[in-house]
């Protein structure tokens, strides 16, 4: 049963590499695995545009992250794997969130704080080339995990500033307009955020040290053989502590095959062997999925239709779930007004509402209320939001015949003529 929800995004402003690899995709790509997991995947390609202006590499970044994820494994039909940009309800949500979040906590955001410090330090003006894009980062970032009501978030420490911004927005959001928003909570993984790069500093495309996960073997033999180590000889013992080759190693090793090039290193193994160790390792793991990449990168077009079907799933959730947000903040037809009795008092009164939530069960319902707050229908329980948000938009379409659809119960609480006028309240206000 798929209880709990995982999302996470990669900025498609790069090539992958290793830290790439084993930071953020193999785990998950591990995780979705679990039956339990009900997994969302995608590229962030909004995010790309916040520190790329360069077009032809946001789409070939795009085109190498997907492939990447393909390639090690993810299965598009297990999981949900979109595009962000395929997704025009994520801007929408992001601006519903951007009008209640504090200007303060952005501020405060470490990545705007930097580059204000940076300029301040230089004596240029505080905000000097720093966008508005860079300053909303995490708002945007805070609709990507909102949307889908996601319970864990892995990422890397850098973002876990990013995740409590959006469990705050989302407390905001739940505050004013209702229990909309799951709270998400950061998955760090324990070790990786720290694998290091060729000069030993924690690898990132920002340092120049990386190493491309898919580049050919002979290249990567090249490139290990390239890490710095330090001067001693062969027949002298190395020590392990903060040799950046032996964290590698770790990364791709048993525990068993790590204790022994930790024995190796006592024993004084030469640096040179211990690299090739270090590459023929590395090269185990990677070259089926390095064949697997060639491939899927010859084939653009049958990523763009994997992708294609992603966003179908992907908007098979935000779609309806938008709709809800949109009347829950006020963004409702008018129609609803003029058909309701004169002056009413507060138009929050008026309109019928689908609301979702999960219960202690794991479960996740959905009931529909009407105006003045009496149940209209209730839900059995759904193994998923998707199907429960599939349910609602059946109901939406099909009326009363939905009621006999095959899956959890929908129970009337009222009669089928007042749902009926609920549902045609709510089908008026558009979306
Ligand atoms: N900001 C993340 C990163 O650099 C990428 C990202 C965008 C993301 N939206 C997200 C990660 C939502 C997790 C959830 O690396």
């Amino acid at each position: 049963m798929k209880t709990l929800r995982v999302l996470t995004g990669i900025t498609t402003s790069g090539t992958p590499h290793l830290g790439n690899y084993v930071g953020a995709v193999r785990p998950t790509v591990r995780a979705s695995r679990q039956p339990e997991v009900d997994s969302f995947y995608f590229l962030a390609d909004y995010h790309a545009l916040i520190k790329v202006g360069d077009p032809a590499r946001v789409q070939r970044s795009t085109l190498e992250i997907a492939a990447t994820w393909l390639a090690c494994g993810l299965d598009p039909e297990a999981v949900t794997f979109y595009r962000q940009s395929d997704i025009p309800e994520i801007p929408e949500l992001t601006w519903l969130l951007t009008c209640v979040t504090g200007k303060g906590m952005l501020n405060r955001a470490h990545a705007y704080k930097a580059s204000v410090d940076k300029n301040t330090a230089s004596g240029e003006d505080p905000d000097a080339g720093v966008t508005a894009g860079l300053f909303m980062y995490p708002v945007l970032m805070a609709a990507d995990i909102l949307m889908f009501n996601a319970h864990r978030v892995p990422v890397g420490r850098d973002q876990i500033q990013h995740i409590e911004m959006a469990r705050d927005i989302a407390a905001s959001f739940n505050h004013l307009y209702g229990e909309h928003f799951t709270l998400p909570e950061a998955a760090i993984e324990a070790h990786v955020a720290t694998l290091p790069g060729l000069d030993g500093r924690k690898m990132s495309k920002s340092y120049d040290n990386t190493i491309p996960l898919f580049t050919p073997r002979e290249q990567l033999r090249k490139l290990i053989m390239g890490i710095v180590t330090d001067s001693r000889l062969p027949g002298e013992p190395k020590d392990t502590d903060g040799s950046a080759l032996f964290q590698l190693y770790q990364a791709f090793a048993s525990a068993e095959e790590t204790a022994g090039l930790a024995q190796a290193y006592a024993s004084g193994i030469a640096w040179g062997e211990a690299k090739q160790l270090l590459f023929e390792r590395i090269d185990q793991e990677i070259a089926p999925m390095r064949a697997a990449y060639e491939e899927l990168m010859q084939n653009p077009a049958q990523i763009e239709r994997t992708l294609q079907r992603g966003a179908e799933k992907a908007r098979s959730v935000a779609t309806p779930f938008t709709r809800q947000l949109r009347h829950a903040v006020g963004l409702r037809a008018l129609d609803t007004l003029a058909a309701a009795a004169p002056a009413p008092k507060s138009a929050k009164i008026m309109a019928p509402s689908f609301k979702q939530y999960r219960q202690s069960d794991g479960l996740f319902y959905f009931k529909l209320v009407d105006g003045g707050g009496q149940l209209l229908l209730q839900s059995e329980g759904f193994t998923s939001p998707k199907e429960a948000g599939q349910a609602i938009t059946r109901l939406q379409s099909q009326g009363t015949a939905a009621l006999d659809a095959p899956g959890p119960r929908l129970n009337l609480i009222a009669s089928a003529t007042e749902l009926s006028t609920a549902l045609a309240q709510l089908s008026g206000q558009g979306s």
